[in-house]
């Protein structure tokens, strides 16, 4: 009897801890394979830096509430850039401000005096009761180190490193070692244009040059968050530099979005030799930077998904907000000129389980009962014109459609929407200057990368379904052809 009691004892403590696990990262809305932090509200990704094999991904954070405030350094790190490990917070705010967005830097030649192969963070400290008051010199650069790979850190004594004295949007610094000049290089967010500086140390910045773009863009808004990077181009024996600047308004479809400039640097002056191109044409996808020192020199481009029109109040209640999935940038030419293309880091799929397979698939498709909550979906395309509705059994959808260059995607009808009156105010746009071949669509409970042409056409989109998404229909109306269809199962990684 004692025995039976026991076991059974046993088993419903089993059951108990399983339900337990499975209830983990499981709330309504909650995304299954994207960084989103275990609780409360975070913004802009902070610090991409690769050590010891492993990412480190900090970002903005407030630990005390589920919108914007007092901003912290939040910590977690991955080896995969999928699967990730939450560390406890890495910055707090103290007397000379809160901590703005940053990046940080791994000082392999020990420049900073902080030791060799120091972790170090450049940072932006923002004196909000003085900004709340409308002084404009309230932000200024500040840089902190670590030895234990990013789980404790150290305030330099003689922060600030760069004081401001008159610009009131004066943040988010991003560093790097540049070979050409052998010294340290940062680009800074400076009102509507980039600030460069260069520095033998991380502690004493020498100004340099100011950036904006030619020709002008006179509706430029407030720069947020900038990049600034070399790269090789796929099909050129040519390196060229790639400057990633964030808008606040302005954008394709409103509010936040981003931007980038191909051109030369010598250590000094960025000059931009073609016109500016935006990343991303959805509404959701901001303050992106890349990791530093990733291996094998690669891009990997982590951004926001979420826009500042309503970032604040969507329906979540534990935590509010994820990150994109990780994306390689490669750089590439045509007869207009430079370009990005944006592919999903390598690794993504491991996480993948195939569920549908097919060479072909006849016009009109409709599939129904599909698990479309953690999917990918991705196919060739021959035609003009198409539209794609995702949708679920209380008539809440997501339609797309590609007719005369232009790819459009409207949310309108897509479950909970009236919690800001911005977000399903238009359908979003963009424009597709040439045929579109192929495309790769990734669902995640309450988000949609879409990824066409390889990669060179990008569209983020966030939603919030009353329940999954479950039935797909691909029409067109002018005999367009899908080859290489396939609906993948992606796996939850928390
Ligand atoms: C961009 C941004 C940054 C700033 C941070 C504050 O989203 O406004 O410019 O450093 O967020 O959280």
């Amino acid at each position: 009897m004692r025995f039976i009691t026991l076991l059974l004892l046993f088993l419903s403590l089993q059951s108990f801890s399983q339900s337990n696990s499975n209830d983990y990262y499981n709330e309504t809305h909650r995304p299954q394979f994207h960084f989103t932090p275990e609780s409360k509200w975070m913004n802009d990704p902070n610090g991409l830096v690769y050590y010891k094999g492993k990412y480190h991904l900090f970002y903005q954070y407030y630990p005390k509430d589920i919108v914007w405030g007092p901003m912290h350094w939040g910590h977690a790190s991955s080896t995969d850039l999928f699967h990730w490990e939450h560390h406890p917070i890495a910055l707090y705010p103290d007397k000379l401000g809160n901590i703005f967005s940053g990046c940080a830097v791994i000082d392999k030649k020990n420049t900073a005096g902080f030791g060799k192969d120091a972790m170090i963070a450049i940072f932006t400290y923002h004196n909000d009761d003085l900004w709340k008051k409308g002084y404009r010199n309230t932000e200024s650069q500040a840089i902190a180190y670590s030895l234990d790979e990013g789980l404790t850190w150290t305030k330099y004594s003689g922060n600030p490193v760069i004081k401001n004295s008159s610009e009131r949007d004066f943040r988010d610094p991003n560093v790097f070692w540049n070979d050409e000049i052998n010294a340290w290089n940062m680009v800074l967010a400076s009102g509507d244009r980039v600030k460069i500086f260069a520095s033998d140390n991380l502690k004493d910045w020498k100004y340099k040059s100011d950036f904006k773009p030619n020709p002008d863009i006179s509706k430029i808004g407030t720069w947020e968050c900038v990049d600034l990077f070399k790269m090789n181009v796929k099909t050129e024996n040519k390196e060229k530099w790639v400057m990633i600047v964030n808008h606040d308004k302005y954008t394709p479809n409103g509010g936040s979005g981003t931007r980038y400039f191909i051109g030369d640097f010598d250590g000094e002056v960025f000059t931009n030799t073609q016109s500016s191109k935006w990343l991303d044409y959805g509404t959701d996808f901001y303050a992106g930077i890349t990791f530093y020192n990733a291996p094998e020199n690669k891009r990997i481009l982590i951004s926001w998904m979420s826009n500042w029109l309503y970032a604040q109040k969507t329906p979540t209640k534990v935590w509010r907000s994820a990150m994109t999935l990780p994306r390689e940038l490669e750089l590439d030419k045509n007869d207009e000129g430079y370009f990005l293309i944006q592919k999903l880091a390598q690794g993504f799929d491991k996480i993948l389980d195939t569920k549908i397979s097919k060479s072909k698939i006849k016009l009109p498709y409709s599939a129904k009962k599909l698990n479309l909550s953690q999917a990918e979906i991705s196919f060739n395309f021959e035609g003009k014109q198409m539209s794609l509705v995702f949708s679920n059994n209380k008539n809440e959808s997501i339609k797309m459609n590609l007719k005369n260059g232009v790819f459009s995607l409207d949310r309108s009808q897509s479950g909970i929407t009236n919690f800001s009156d911005k977000f399903a105010e238009s359908t979003q746009t963009m424009l597709v200057d040439e045929k579109i071949t192929d495309f790769q669509i990734i669902l995640d409970r309450a988000s949609m990368e879409i990824l066409l042409n390889n990669g060179k056409y990008s569209m983020t989109t966030i939603f919030f379904p009353n329940e999954p998404f479950s039935n797909l229909k691909i029409e067109s109306n002018e005999n367009a052809k899908i080859t290489n269809f396939k609906i993948n199962n992606v796996q939850k990684t928390w």
